[in-house]
């Protein structure tokens, strides 16, 4: 079997990640790998059993009552299997995203997912993104790339999606989360958020969509090939 290609996307939330690696895996053929909504159905997962994402007993006794699956449509659309039920839709709230940004900081839970991702790698070329794929979770990829843009267009753009989909959403206090989950994802001691060496840095503040999916295409065409 010809060695796999796999395109690391990491960076903090509301950075235009999983817009950005969803259009370049429907555009080079690959599969999408969103590993923020696997941390999500944890989240979402301990949340229904009424556990606090920071308990770590709680998390360390039921954590074996979890089983994760992630399956693809025939659009290539990631859903997220939670003990049997698709959960895709339920995950998408910013009051999961900052539970999934309290309970991945545990190394049990870390541990448990790890197997599950790179399963994905070793049988497809991926576009995988989250916060530690260059640097823990396929520290070989082919191409590693950082994803940023500044907290305030972050929030701008995460207010727009939220409203877009109907949901509650306040700048200001969007903002406030964002802040808030950098700080937890970059300073966790198990995987926390950070640039590998070896990636490239691709600012989004100033850029359209377009233009970062151009940017990107250019860096893979120059490691991979067109
Ligand atoms: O990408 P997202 O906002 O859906 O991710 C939700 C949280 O999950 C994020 O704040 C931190 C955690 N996460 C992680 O720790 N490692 C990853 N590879 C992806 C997400």
């Amino acid at each position: 079997m010809a060695k796999k290609i796999s395109i690391a996307i990491d960076g903090p939330a509301g950075a235009g990640k999983s817009t950005i690696a969803r259009r370049l895996a429907k555009e080079l053929g690959y599969h999408y790998v969103d590993t923020g909504a696997i941390y999500r159905t944890v989240a979402y997962f301990f949340d229904l059993w009424g556990v606090a994402p920071k308990d770590i007993d709680g998390i360390t006794r039921y954590i074996d009552e979890l089983t994760v699956g992630i399956e693809y449509d025939e659009e290539g659309v990631q859903h997220m299997i939670m003990n049997g039920m698709d959960v895709t839709d339920d995950i998408r709230t910013q009051e999961i995203g900052q539970k999934a940004s309290l309970v991945s900081a545990h190394a049990i839970v870390r541990e448990a997912l790890l197997d599950m991702q790179r399963d994905v790698a070793k049988n497809y070329d991926v576009i995988m993104d989250g916060r530690d794929i260059g640097t823990v979770v396929l520290p070989k990829a082919t191409v590693k790339i950082f994803l940023t843009a500044a907290p305030e267009v972050r929030a701008k753009r995460r207010t727009e999606e939220l409203k877009a989909k109907g949901q509650k959403a306040d700048y200001n206090k969007v903002l406030k989360e964002i802040q808030q989950r950098d700080y937890q994802d970059t300073h966790r001691e198990v995987a926390p958020l950070k640039m590998s060496r070896d990636s490239i840095k691709v600012d989004t503040s100033e850029l359209d969509i377009d233009g970062v999916v151009a940017a990107i295409r250019e860096i893979i065409a120059k490691k991979v090939g067109p």
